[in-house]
């Protein structure tokens, strides 16, 4: 099933929230670099690269069914909050949340809800900030979507540990999640040295 066909006359709102998001980050990391430069500093880039999408019809579709939702754009739009997903990646841990602060100061979206899984990791060791937001202008206004924040190093982790769960009967699972964990305890330390020699060099 394509986009046009499950989410409809939705689909456009989506695609504006999709677009006023990645915009904003631009608009932010475009700041970032100007006060570098006033400075006089080598910039550091604020957002090292960003990803966005629509939640594909059939992944909505598991999703919703997984909740008990009917299998509609309605639903989509109402009862789940990623229909509109995207994702900043920064270099450093401060960055995460320097971005978020200022996300959440603009006037274009609202935070619903904020999960800070860097605060407080998931058990298997997942490590990233969550906005959930809902825009307040243009095509988008009342669009929902999850902007997920973290390092560069949090993302390589994550993109691995997401391949498990398109997986089934995998040999050495146990083996598997343990080392996971362990790569995810020695991302964290990564992190915070790299921010702390950051800190170092900037003072
Ligand atoms: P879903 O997990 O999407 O059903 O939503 P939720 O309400 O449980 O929210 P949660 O914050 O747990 O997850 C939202 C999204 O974050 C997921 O769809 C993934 O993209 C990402 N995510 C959450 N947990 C993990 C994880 O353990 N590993 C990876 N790789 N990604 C995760
Ligand atoms: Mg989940």
């Amino acid at each position: 099933m394509t986009e046009e066909e499950f989410y409809g006359t939705a689909l456009p709102g989506l695609k504006a929230a999709e677009k006023l998001l990645l915009n904003l980050i631009a608009r932010y990391e475009a700041a970032g670099e100007e006060s570098g430069k006033d400075r006089g500093e080598h910039h550091w880039k604020p957002v090292a690269y960003c990803n966005s999408r629509i939640k594909a019809p059939e992944s909505m579709m598991e999703k919703l069914r997984r909740r008990g939702l009917p299998e509609t754009a309605q639903a989509a739009l109402t009862g789940v909050q990623d229909a509109v997903g995207v994702r900043a990646i920064t270099s450093f841990i401060d960055d995460v949340y320097q971005l978020a602060a200022w996300l959440k100061a603009q006037p274009e979206l609202t935070v619903l809800e904020e999960k800070d899984y860097i605060a407080s990791p998931k058990e298997n060791g997942y490590r990233s900030l969550h906005l959930i937001v809902c825009i307040n202008e243009g095509d988008a206004a009342g669009v929902r979507a999850e902007i997920q924040l973290r390092t560069i190093a949090l993302d390589f982790w994550a993109s691995l540990e997401h391949q498990l769960k398109y997986k089934q009967n995998i040999r050495n699972e146990a083996l598997i999640r343990s080392e996971l964990k362990a790569c995810a305890d020695e991302i964290t330390s990564l992190d915070l040295s790299m921010q702390t020699i950051k800190d170092l060099i900037c003072e």
